[in-house]
């Protein structure tokens, strides 16, 4: 069976940087206490009324297939990401579908937050691998700006989101040694409640009950802690997971791009499987975490700054609310 390859990667950023500071204004908090507890120096948001997550998973789109040379004509099927959609229906895919000018082709919507991207690798591989398709567009997009609580009560999770989107085009690899060697996908959905967001929620009528707004359960809420502890143990053995599943030993890996979600858990991950700082990927500082947006745009920056070179091994990572995790071992 043929494998899969990705042909080209974009990124879009909006210009609006939030450095911490901006953050200390708004609720009790601190450059110092962000940097320490998450390595964030600033995020980026979007300026309320310009761009959305459709928007910004565009314009990372079209990148991603000036640089596979590629016109979005030849996409034979889009896979979006994100826990951020314009609309609660229809999803962001097909919006894509209609700013890109695809053709009517499947567009398929991914709700694994901080997995997204590499939940939608996993399925972008299987459709190249058997032949249904010969170029898929995955996209990671995210506005979070708008969804979190800027004031003292939801300092916790407000200091580590940010907006952004990334997109890779895949493709056959012509090489049957290269490209996307292997995926691993799980889940765990007892911890749904560790990191989750309530509402609006199709339980309770109108979708919305007063006591909903009352308590700022329209919010994302996260035990910190336990999500934590939980992430740092999983990144650890999915990676393995994939490197055994291929025959393949940390030793081997050239760059491990894991999801971006606190640099101390970067950090550990690091130190538990075996890989020194300089092979493990970090933007964090730059971006907070842009959920299923950060490894996509991690990866396009990794290409771009010369850390990935052809033939490399990269090992892509993730975790996040679900529980969800997965990992992507890649020659490159
Ligand atoms: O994307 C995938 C899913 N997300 C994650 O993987 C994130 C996982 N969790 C984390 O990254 C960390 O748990 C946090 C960054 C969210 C929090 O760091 P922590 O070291 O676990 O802090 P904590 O929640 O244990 O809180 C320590 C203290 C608390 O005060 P007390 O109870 O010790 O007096 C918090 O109230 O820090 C306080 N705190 C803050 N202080 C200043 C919480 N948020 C803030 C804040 N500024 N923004």
């Amino acid at each position: 069976m043929r494998r899969s390859r990705v042909l080209g990667l974009g990124r879009a950023l909006p210009e609006r940087i939030v450095p911490n500071s901006e953050l200390e204004k708004l609720m009790d908090t601190s450059d110092e206490w962000i940097q320490e507890r998450t390595g964030i120096r600033e995020r980026r948001f979007i300026t309320l009324g310009e761009g959305s997550s459709s928007q910004l998973g565009a314009e990372a789109s079209r990148s991603a297939l000036d640089a596979a040379g590629l016109a979005a004509g030849d996409l034979d099927l889009i896979v979006c990401a994100t826990l951020s959609p314009d609309y609660f229906f229809p999803g962001n895919g097909v919006l894509l579908q209609e700013q890109l000018g695809c053709r009517h082709v499947g567009a398929l919507d991914v709700r694994n937050q901080c997995t997204g991207f590499v939940y939608g690798l996993a399925v972008a591989d299987q459709f190249i691998r058997t032949g249904s398709c010969e170029h898929v567009l995955v996209v990671g997009t995210e506005v979070q700006s708008t969804g979190i609580e800027l004031n003292d009560r939801g300092r916790d999770m407000a200091v580590l989101f940010g907006d952004g989107a990334g997109a890779a085009v895949l493709g056959p690899s012509p090489d049957p040694e290269r490209g996307i060697l292997d995926t691993r996908l799980h889940s765990q959905g007892k911890h749904a409640k560790e990191l989750w967001l309530e509402a609006p929620s199709s339980r309770v009528a109108n979708r919305l009950e007063p006591e909903m707004l009352d308590d700022g359960r329209w919010f994302p809420k996260m035990r910190g802690r336990a999500v934590f502890k939980h992430a740092v143990t999983r990144f650890g053995e999915v990676i393995a997971e994939g490197l055994d599943a291929c025959g393949l030993e940390v030793g081997d890996v050239d760059l491990l791009v894991p999801h971006q979600a606190n640099q101390r858990i970067t950090e550990a991950v690091g130190k538990q499987v075996g890989l020194a700082a300089d092979k493990v990927y970090s933007n964090i500082e730059r971006y907070g975490n842009t959920t299923a947006a950060s490894i996509p745009i991690a990866l396009s920056e990794a290409c771009e700054e010369g850390r990935i070179k052809g033939g490399d091994l990269v090992v892509l990572a993730a975790f996040g609310s679900g529980f969800t995790w997965a990992s992507a071992v890649i020659r490159w």
